[in-house]
């Protein structure tokens, strides 16, 4: 693919002051070739103090998460302009995560991407299949319902899309490089029906082991990585891998 590679840390809920200023010291200058891009999304309360520095790097910040109203009275949220505030070119949509433990629907990811979209926030739209679906055989079902979030978007808007097998995810499990390579054709051709020629990544358990192997997957052009994100130095080793 000629797309530029994204490698992309989602710290999901971990991380305090003293770790991210230990991370971003191991992490020095940031490594990568030119035609791999790092990403960080690390949670709400280290944006700010992690932009600067990031920056320097030439490491791309995201959140991950980010409510659809522009301001006001919702107790508890943060807006898009405030990410933006923060340094912020990334939003993680979508993830798992919150959609089965907050139940987040594809409507309400649907206005949290208009919403990124208008304030200039490119959106990391998460997409995965349970176990369950897997081997009832419904895999490419779910995922176009979940990729029809895109009907009638913009073409032009920045976006990049997460294949994330939820069975994948923080279980050391990972989709065999058979499975990643017919799951991303089918995901790329959907997106090409729906006009979006964007970048899918791969996501679930990647490790500095895997890494080489699963970006090498036709279809892949780059990772979310959760556990493996949160130490600078296999962090850094899945960067390598990538390029
Ligand atoms: O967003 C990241 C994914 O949920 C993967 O997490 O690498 O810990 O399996 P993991």
């Amino acid at each position: 693919s000629e797309k530029r590679k994204l490698i992309a840390g989602n710290w999901k809920m971990n991380g305090l002051l003293q770790e991210a200023k230990d991370f971003m010291d191991a992490f020095g200058s940031n490594p990568a070739p030119d035609h791999i891009e790092v990403g960080l999304m690390p949670p709400f309360t280290l944006l700010h103090p992690m932009a600067d520095r990031l920056a320097e790097m030439g490491v791309a910040l995201g959140a991950q998460n980010v409510y659809y109203e522009d301001k006001g009275a919702f107790t508890g949220s943060i807006c898009p302009m405030m990410l933006r505030d923060a340094g912020c070119h990334y939003v993680i949509l979508g993830h798992s995560e919150r959609r089965s433990i907050i139940g987040e629907s594809n409507a309400q990811i649907r206005s949290k991407m208009n919403a990124s979209w208008l304030h200039g926030l490119e959106p990391i739209l998460c997409i995965g299949e349970t176990l369950e679906q897997r081997e009832k055989g419904v895999t490419n079902t779910v995922l176009a319902e979940q990729l029809a979030v895109l009907k009638g978007a913009p073409k032009s808007a920045a976006l990049t899309v997460a294949y994330e097998p939820v069975w994948a995810i923080g279980t050391g499990l990972t989709a065999s490089p058979e499975q990643v390579t017919e799951t991303h054709a089918f995901v790329h051709a959907e997106l090409q029906r729906l006009g979006h020629d964007c970048r899918v990544l791969y996501g679930g358990s990647v490790n500095p082991s895997n890494a080489e192997e699963l970006m090498g997957c036709p279809g892949v052009e780059g990772a979310l990585v959760g556990g493996a994100s949160l130490k600078a130095d296999s962090f850094m080793e899945i960067v390598k891998a990538a390029a």
